[in-house]
């Protein structure tokens, strides 16, 4: 018997405007596409932005459904339109903002495990990491370096 310890590395930054200049420009896409959420039911807006390698920007939000596992996390929206209009083009970065409607959340909102699941796939389909960057409404912001970061002893294709 053996214990396995597994650990990760985030960078914290305290403020948008330690992040560079482009990353800060990537967030601000993913506050904007956080305004156009459809979430009338949990009031829990999230945002997204993505940089492909073709310099192009791809927003996403959350898309809630009165049959609530029909709805969709803003996070899979926007990595599947990628994967839908522009197959075989790297994903460099990703940047997620999330607030509640009710009051504004300053802590970083990581995306969710089924999120994960589905930005892995696109990782490994790339063979190349892709920059995680996650905020609150406003305040800290954390990066990972690569999906693997937020999602050890992920399920691959290797197991199939
Ligand atoms: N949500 C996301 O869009 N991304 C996540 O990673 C977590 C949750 C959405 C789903 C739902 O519309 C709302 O946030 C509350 O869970």
């Amino acid at each position: 018997m053996q214990e396995i310890k597994i650990t990760t590395t985030l960078t914290c930054y305290d403020h948008i405007e330690e992040l560079p200049q482009s990353v800060q420009e990537l967030m601000e896409s993913a506050v904007e596409a956080r305004k156009k959420a459809y979430a009338p039911y949990s009031k829990f807006r999230v945002g997204v932005a993505l940089l492909l390698e073709n310099g192009k920007v791809i927003l996403g939000n959350n898309q809630e459904n009165a049959a609530y596992p029909s709805g969709l996390c803003a996070e899979r929206v926007a990595i599947f339109h990628a994967g839908a209009e522009y197959p075989g083009i790297t994903i460099k970065q990703i940047a997620i903002t999330a607030t509640s409607d009710n009051h504004i959340n300053k802590t970083p909102i990581p995306p969710c495990g089924s999120c994960r699941q589905s930005i892995a796939e696109y990782e490994m389909r790339q063979e190349s990491p892709i920059e995680i960057y996650f905020m609150g409404g406003e305040g800290k912001i954390m990066k990972s370096n690569s999906l693997k970061d937020l999602l050890p002893l992920v399920f691959d294709k290797s197991y199939l």
